[in-house]
């Protein structure tokens, strides 16, 4: 037996959900180029539960749900209370109040069919309000009841910020939402996956794939883009910046794709937003550098920006605080986790793959008062 490191180039799962195919991603075979112009995050989320677009009655109903489980149990915005939460990393708190979710939750552990659709809409309601509940209530203020009247998009920034979004800010939002949403066996999925395929329920496998999405080579990296902009300051300190990394041997963060090798599809959708966005706040030089650095990681190190290099910029354009960025990246991909999950209970296996050992051969036992 001999190990693949990183399980790359594996095939561990069938899908019907989304493909990566010769560099084009696709959610249930809609290139995500044109999902990303045209369709509303709700009616991404109905394309990856159901594997098929909602005619519009599908889609209202879709969102009535959505609207109709969007409070959280008044337990967990007191569980945030209790914390001092200065030094909590949002994830953290993301992963912590999802598990809590699951306390409060009935049907938490019944793993009918219905039982479990009605669960994810709940998730992916409920998942928006908890991180914008914990932005405001780690700065001391209320948090904002969801609104009845506005989509997942328009609802997250409003319960962020405490006033109605405009509609530039939410077409960006609900196309970052979008791009996001799904992307075949990344590292959170297949977290996910490998959980609910022991038949744990649906609340431990989003709390394992939060976990999974935390790290800085997954999720993580969006926010660490954004300290990269901010710790190197202006674009005339950029090439020494990425020389001194490259001698080093760091990652830049951003860049790089375990699959997409000529470039990351999602990329350009979010590098056209930063220009527009940043322009419109007065910052435009972070679009500019983030442009800088492609070009000299492209060129000198031939590896393309991925999905977190250019919403970086987008996320602080729209006045989101840094580290709520892979928090918001949770907010999107949690649709794809449900999707998955609920894929994989209606054919499940044990996921339960071999090790190659490389520890010593036979060792004989000694007693602890011999050694
Ligand atoms: N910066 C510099 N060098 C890089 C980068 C990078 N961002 N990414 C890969 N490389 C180099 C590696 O150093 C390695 O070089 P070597 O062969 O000389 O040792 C080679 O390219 C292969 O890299 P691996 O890390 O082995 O590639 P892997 O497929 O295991 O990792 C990953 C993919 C984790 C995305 C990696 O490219 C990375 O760490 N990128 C930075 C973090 C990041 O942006 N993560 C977000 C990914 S997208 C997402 O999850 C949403």
């Amino acid at each position: 037996m001999t190990a693949t490191r990183g399980l790359e180039g594996v095939v561990a799962s069938e899908t019907s959900i989304s493909s990566i195919i010769d560099d084009t991603l696709t959610y249930v075979g809609y290139n995500i180029d044109d999902l990303a112009d045209h369709a509303s995050f709700e009616e991404v989320i109905y394309l990856l539960w159901h594997l098929k677009l909602p005619n519009q009655q599908e889609l209202d109903e879709l969102k009535q749900q959505l609207i109709e489980n969007m409070e959280l149990p008044q337990g967990v915005i007191d569980a945030f209370k209790l914390y001092s939460l200065q030094n909590v990393h949002p994830m953290a708190a993301l992963r912590t109040a999802v598990s809590q979710l699951g306390l409060y939750d009935d049907e938490a552990d019944i793993m009918e069919k219905e039982a479990n659709y009605r669960k994810a809409i709940r998730l992916q309601a409920k998942i928006p309000t908890i991180v914008a509940a914990f932005a405001r209530i780690r700065k001391g203020l209320d948090p904002v009841s969801p609104r009845k009247d506005l989509g997942l998009a328009a609802n997250f920034l409003y319960m962020l910020k405490g006033k109605e979004p405009d509609d530039i800010e939410v077409e960006a939002f609900n196309k970052a939402l979008v791009l996001h949403a799904d992307h075949e066996l990344n590292a959170s999925t297949f977290t996910a996956r490998v959980c609910v395929a022991t038949l744990s329920d649906i609340y431990s496998g989003i709390t394992a794939a939060i976990g999974a999405l935390k790290g800085p080579l997954h999720g993580g990296a969006n926010e660490q883009v954004m300290k990269m902009l901010t710790e190197i300051g202006s674009a005339d300190r950029i090439e020494d910046y990425l020389h001194e990394k490259f001698r080093n041997k760091e990652k830049i963060m951003g860049f790089g794709h375990r699959v997409y090798r000529k470039g990351d599809p999602r990329a350009k959708h979010l590098k056209k937003m930063s220009e527009k966005l940043t322009k419109l706040t007065g910052q435009p030089y972070y679009y500019d550098m983030s442009v800088k650095i492609e070009q000299i990681v492209t060129s000198e190190k031939g590896i393309p920006a991925n999905v977190d290099f250019y919403s970086a910029s987008v996320y602080h354009s729209l006045g989101i605080d840094h580290d709520l960025f892979t928090p918001i990246f949770a907010v999107s991909r949690v649709s794809g986790w449900l999707a998955h999950i609920l894929e994989q209970y209606s054919n499940n296996r044990i996921i339960r793959p071999r090790a190659e050992y490389v520890g010593p051969g036979m060792q004989t036992y000694v007693k602890i008062e011999d050694r």
